[in-house]
């Protein structure tokens, strides 16, 4: 490793939602240096998921610590960490006291559906059809007003706030910045800031306006005054985002935030109208740039902020499929099928095909372009002649799936066929799963040798306020060669055949909670 003194690093927190994680990025887009912690996961009842914020604070602070450690092992100097930058999960919803930085409630995961009931509700009040014109996106129980709603319905501590006028509302990033710039006690009494690509997720930020809306606050029935909601800035500030505050970084600042599905987008360096990349995470999401004006999607797509670095937002039309990774895991840790997530590329390999099984992973219902809350997980097509193999193979071509129905919704939606899908994330380190993903959508995939893409994203969004970059055509060099192309191998009748199997098979058990 080089010690030269000249050298910027940039630091990049990706706090998602099974793990956090820290890494430190050279100037061409490589990591030198990381760590990773898993957290806790609570699910108290069925279809809820909750997650400890103070956990969530510790072990980022805890991998931050560690991967700087190494760092230095490594031979380099922590003073050449201009600036560190956050990406997040999105949505995910915590509550605390404005005054003390106490959370007044476990954070409620974006994958948590207590409110479906109440989103019921919501979608017969007047005005409900409305409000996707605004904030772009459809009631459901996936944005963060329905938790904060559900909390102030049934979270004594949450209402008393509201009443007493303390109560802060944030998602991930705004809780980060918040506790990392040292709480109430930090800079004019707390750091308390989101930025377009997190806040867009709330279900109160008005798309054009980039900020809130008072007209759709008042649709929930909130009181403005009674609720603290943080400032939103560009998702790139030398300033605005403050400094960390406490243990190996202290004194760095933070310059950049970006939810994790725009920070994908970024770091697939997808800057440019038509480009979209696919992220296989916990969840997968699929953002399609669209350049300055936000796309309303008439066919069940999203329509969010793709970043907003100087003043000039630009939008994405978004595909939300809930389950990716956590289908994996639940073959691992509920089923006892494999016993490390990488072995299911193996176990599916063993089989030459699904062998007539279909798993529709709803484990939180279906997210886009369906949006049934009603459907829970089912495997259908089990017969005598089934595997463990066949059910590993459904799991991965569920997502295969849900991106196919995006891709048809999206094409619909802006009138263009996608040519290629750039990809990343966990489950893109899966051959069989990206080959699948190519036959069914039958365009080429293309996966880039480094798959650290979020946290990158995060790292360009922080870099370019103090100078470590400073244009789209600079970053065009980076993680480009290495990486490897899927083609589509598959006759278009068989996958149209498989595809068509799926959507009877979602059909097939809505309605069953
Ligand atoms: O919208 C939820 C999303 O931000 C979570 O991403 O990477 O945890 O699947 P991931």
């Amino acid at each position: 490793p080089s010690t030269a003194h000249d050298e910027t690093f940039v630091g990049a927190i990706d706090q998602g939602t099974t793990s956090s994680r820290f890494l430190i990025f050279n100037k061409e887009g490589e990591p030198v240096a990381s760590h990773q912690i898993e957290f806790k996961q609570i699910y108290p009842h069925p279809g809820w998921h909750e997650h400890d914020p103070e956990e969530i604070i510790t072990s980022v602070q805890l991998c931050m610590d560690e991967a700087v450690k190494l760092f230095k092992r490594r031979g380099y100097s922590r003073d050449s960490i201009k600036a560190v930058g956050i990406t997040n999960q999105r949505e995910t919803t915590v509550v605390w006291d404005k005054n003390t930085g106490e959370p007044l409630y476990n954070a409620i995961v974006w994958t948590d559906t207590r409110s479906s009931a109440l989103v019921r509700e919501l979608k017969t009040r007047s005005g409900a059809d409305k409000l996707q014109d605004k904030c772009g996106l459809p009631l459901s129980t996936y944005p963060s007003v329905s938790k904060l709603l559900w909390m102030l319905e049934n979270v004594d501590k949450v209402k008393q706030a509201y009443e007493n006028g303390t109560l802060a509302f944030g998602t991930i990033d705004a809780w980060l910045v918040y506790k990392l710039n040292g709480g109430p006690q930090g800079r004019d009494g707390g750091v308390f800031v989101s930025e377009p690509t997190n806040a867009s997720r709330t279900m109160f930020m008005n798309l054009e306006t980039l900020d809130y809306d008072n007209s759709l606050i008042d649709f929930f029935g909130l009181k403005r005054d009674n609720i603290r909601l943080p400032n939103i800035i560009r998702s790139s500030d030398a300033e605005a985002y403050g400094s960390i505050a406490s243990g190996s970084l202290t004194g760095v600042s933070i310059t950049g935030c970006l939810g994790d599905q725009s920070a994908a987008l970024v770091g697939q360096k997808g800057f440019t109208p038509g480009l979209a990349k696919n992220t296989y995470g916990t969840g997968c999401f699929l953002l399609y740039n669209v350049g300055e004006k936000p796309v309303i999607s008439k066919h069940g797509l999203l329509a969010t902020v793709a970043f907003n670095f100087d003043g000039t937002p630009i939008y994405a039309l978004e595909g939300s499929i809930a389950v990716a990774g956590q289908g994996i895991k639940f073959l691992q840790n509920n089923l006892g099928l494999i016993s490390s997530s990488a072995e299911i590329n193996d176990l599916a390999a063993s089989v030459e095909d699904n062998g007539g099984c279909v798993f529709v992973t709803a484990f939180s219902g279906l997210f886009a372009p369906y949006w049934i809350d009603d459907v829970r997980g089912t495997i259908l097509g089990i017969t005598q002649y089934t595997q463990k193999g066949h059910v590993a193979r459904a799991t991965l071509e569920a997502t295969c799936f849900q991106t196919k129905a995006i891709l048809n919704a999206m094409e619909k939606d802006s009138g263009k066929a996608l040519t290629e899908l750039a990809v990343d994330g966990g489950m893109s380190n899966s051959d069989l799963c990206m080959q699948t993903q190519s036959d069914l959508i039958g365009i080429p995939v293309i996966r880039p040798k480094m798959r650290e893409t979020t946290a990158l994203g995060a790292a360009i969004a922080a870099g370019f306020a103090v100078g470590v970059w400073k244009s789209f055509d600079e970053l065009k060099e980076l993680n480009r060669v290495g990486g490897t192309t899927f083609e589509p191998k598959m006759p278009a009748e068989k996958s149209a055949e498989m595809f068509e199997r799926w959507e009877k098979a979602v059909k097939t058990c809505s309605g069953f909670v």
